[in-house]
């Protein structure tokens, strides 16, 4: 829904010790896939623990909008009767995605080789994103696409009947405009291709395989090819989603600055393409044990176990390592403010077109909070100023951000003085009950609207 209420500011306090068990909610990316392929299906799947957030809610209703029936059965279990590949009927009205970049790219993939029309709008976040991304390889299929300015939403795209598959190469390292182009390429007789030059998250290509559909993917020294055989009759699934490693995130990055935290985070995905934060945190010296690895639902999952670090030191983030934490980067410099010396990420410019543009917006917030915080259009570097170091004291803007209103919450949470964010609304988005979960913690949140 592009509707926000009213601003929800709040404020976090230095805590006492992080302790327990932190169930976060299902993984985002997987969710927003396991209804669009179950609306593309033919009968029922069935899926668990899937994420109830906004961006995810709002999926849910754009599936129903084109001809899938969508239930929830309560407790995170939901259904989806499918309509089958280049099934989708016309929505009768404007498609609201909200907040969401992977939802409205995923569908608009998934809708442009059916030869309907549909109307794209957002909230004011999603209306600034750049949409071309997707438009530009969705025209390789003949589909038609006309936006505001810049190829922003409100954006109305006219599907194409019997597409011609495409073979693309990815001028940026995206999944959303891999599986966007996978999507399309759902609906055409042949073999879509898509090369990315850097491995991005392949939650797309492992679910389309468990609905049956023929996916090759070759991994070469310089890139990785994918190729897709079209019009397959996709199989209803059972579908467990694993819980988000990007929301366990905040509470892994609070358990290592919060002195004596020890927290553990059960059964989140472990999919390589997505671990790139971990690995960073280990680098610095952060106490992390990954406990049980198993595969549940063809995605690797773990126990994750973190502890106060007190010793964490600053390094380089490697830009070849940017695609597999590209969520976690505002997460990591906060972190990297109660390490010691400079952390420097590089290769990071597509954090510019998130949410809000996350380097801007750490690094205003950081700077208010008594970081000092150098950055270029491709780079963050944050001067950490070791455990307990950060002063704090200031109030950032949270610029309809989740991952920005959460990080500095958790900043919050180990700073001298108390951090506040003009609006955690966002929140909900992808981690409805962040506040909740993170109290059962120990940590100190408050609203201050009354
Ligand atoms: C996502 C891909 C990433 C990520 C987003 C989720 C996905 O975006 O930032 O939160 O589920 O495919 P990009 O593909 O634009 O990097």
């Amino acid at each position: 829904m592009s509707g926000h209420g009213p601003a929800i500011p709040m404020t976090s306090r230095r805590s006492g010790p992080l302790t327990g068990s932190a169930r976060v909610p299902g993984d985002k990316s997987i969710s927003h896939r396991a209804l669009i392929l179950g609306a593309l299906a033919v009968g029922e799947t069935r899926i668990t623990g899937l994420l109830e957030g906004q961006d995810v809610l709002d999926t849910a209703a754009a599936m129903r909008s084109f001809g899938a029936e969508v239930t929830d059965h309560g407790g995170g279990e939901w259904s989806v009767h499918g309509v089958g590949v280049g099934g989708f009927t016309e929505p009768g009205d404007v498609i609201d995605c909200g907040n969401s970049g992977t939802g409205v790219r995923l569908i608009m993939g998934a809708m442009a080789t059916t030869p309907i029309t549909a109307t794209f709008t957002g909230d004011a976040s999603l209306r600034s994103r750049p949409m071309g991304r997707i438009t530009d390889p969705l025209a390789q299929f003949g589909t038609l696409a006309h936006g505001r300015q810049g190829g922003r939403l409100p954006m109305t795209l006219v599907g194409v009947a019997d597409a011609v598959p495409v073979r693309y190469t990815l001028p940026v390292a995206s999944a959303q405009v891999k599986s966007a182009v996978l999507l399309a390429g759902l609906n055409c007789l042949g073999q879509t291709v898509v090369t990315e030059p850097t491995a991005t998250r392949d939650h797309t290509e492992r679910m389309l395989r468990g609905f049956g559909a023929e996916v090759n993917v070759e991994v070469g020294a310089r890139d990785r090819i994918i190729t897709l055989t079209g019009q397959p009759e996709l199989q209803p699934q059972s579908i467990a989603v694993p819980r988000d490693p990007s929301s366990a995130a905040f509470a892994v990055c609070a358990a290592l600055i919060v002195e004596g935290s020890d927290v553990l985070v059960p059964n989140i995905g472990l999919n390589p393409t997505r671990a790139g934060l971990f690995t960073t945190l280990q680098e610095m010296g952060a106490d992390l044990t990954f406990e049980d690895p198993r595969e549940e639902g063809g995605e690797p999952a773990v126990d994750l176990r973190a502890r106060f670090s007190p010793g964490m030191k600053g390094i380089e983030v490697p830009p070849e390592r940017a695609a597999s934490m590209i969520d976690e980067y505002p997460v990591l410099s906060v972190v990297a403010a109660f390490a010691e010396g400079a952390t420097l990420m590089r290769g990071v410019h597509e954090l510019r077109v998130k949410e809000s543009d996350r380097i801007d917006a750490m690094a205003r917030g950081l700077e208010l909070n008594g970081v000092t915080i150098e950055e270029d259009e491709d780079s963050l570097t944050v001067h950490g100023l070791g455990a307990g170091g950060m002063p704090g004291g200031g109030c950032a803007e949270a610029r309809l951000d989740h991952r920005i209103a959460m990080s500095f919450m958790v900043a919050g949470l180990a700073a001298k003085k108390p951090v506040s964010i003009d609006d955690g609304s966002p929140i909900a988005t992808s981690f409805p009950v962040f506040e909740p979960l993170m109290a059962g913690l120990g940590a100190q949140f408050t609203r201050n609207n009354g």
